[in-house]
Order: structure tokens, then C-alpha cells, then sequence
């Protein structure tokens, strides 16, 4: 299976393995797509790399639970796509 990451404002997308790219976080894959998304610490904790996710359900990178899987907003550095994503980047 393989999901969808579409970048709203960039009009770009990428295309996801969750099998074989456990690891990347959506930082990571909006980097590899050419989108560039403002960022701080890449670990969680500054929230410069936040942006309003439009689509979709996602997992924290290192499966600490989350009470909602389709927030309003998600940290790009930390968390992972569990479906299509649409993100405003
Ligand atoms: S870059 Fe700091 S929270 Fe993501």
C-alpha cells in the first residue's frame, strides 16, 4: 500500500511506502518533494515546523499515542501519514 502527500500551496505531491520508509516523517518527504517547510529543532518541540493539515490521518513518528489521528494541525517534523495527506505547504 502507498499513500498520496499533496502539498496544497506548492501544488506538489508525493507518493509514500509506509513499508518501506517507516521512518520518514512528512518533513522528510516534503523535502524529497521540493516543498520547503520552515523548521527549528526537528525534534518536536519548538513548533516552527506546523502546518495545517487539510486531509487524512497521521501517526507520531516514534508511535507515542496521539488522542487524534486528523488534527487540525500537525508538527511536520514529528509525525507520519497513516492515509493520503493533504497539508497546506
Ligand atoms: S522543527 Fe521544531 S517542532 Fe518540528
Amino acid at each position: 500500500m502507498k499513500y498520496t502527500l499533496q502539498f496544497s500551496l506548492s501544488k506538489k505531491s508525493i507518493t509514500y511506502d509506509p513499508n518501506r520508509n517507516s521512518f520518514f516523517s512528512i518533513l522528510d518527504l516534503a523535502d524529497k518533494a521540493g516543498v520547503d517547510i520552515r523548521r527549528g529543532c526537528r525534534s518536536g518541540h519548538c513548533g516552527t515546523c506546523a502546518v495545517p493539515l487539510l486531509k487524512g490521518k497521521v501517526e507520531h513518528i516514534f508511535g507515542d499515542h496521539i488522542d487524534n489521528d486528523s488534527p487540525s494541525s500537525i508538527l511536520t517534523c514529528s509525525f507520519k501519514a497513516k492515509s493520503d495527506l493533504i497539508i497546506e505547504a
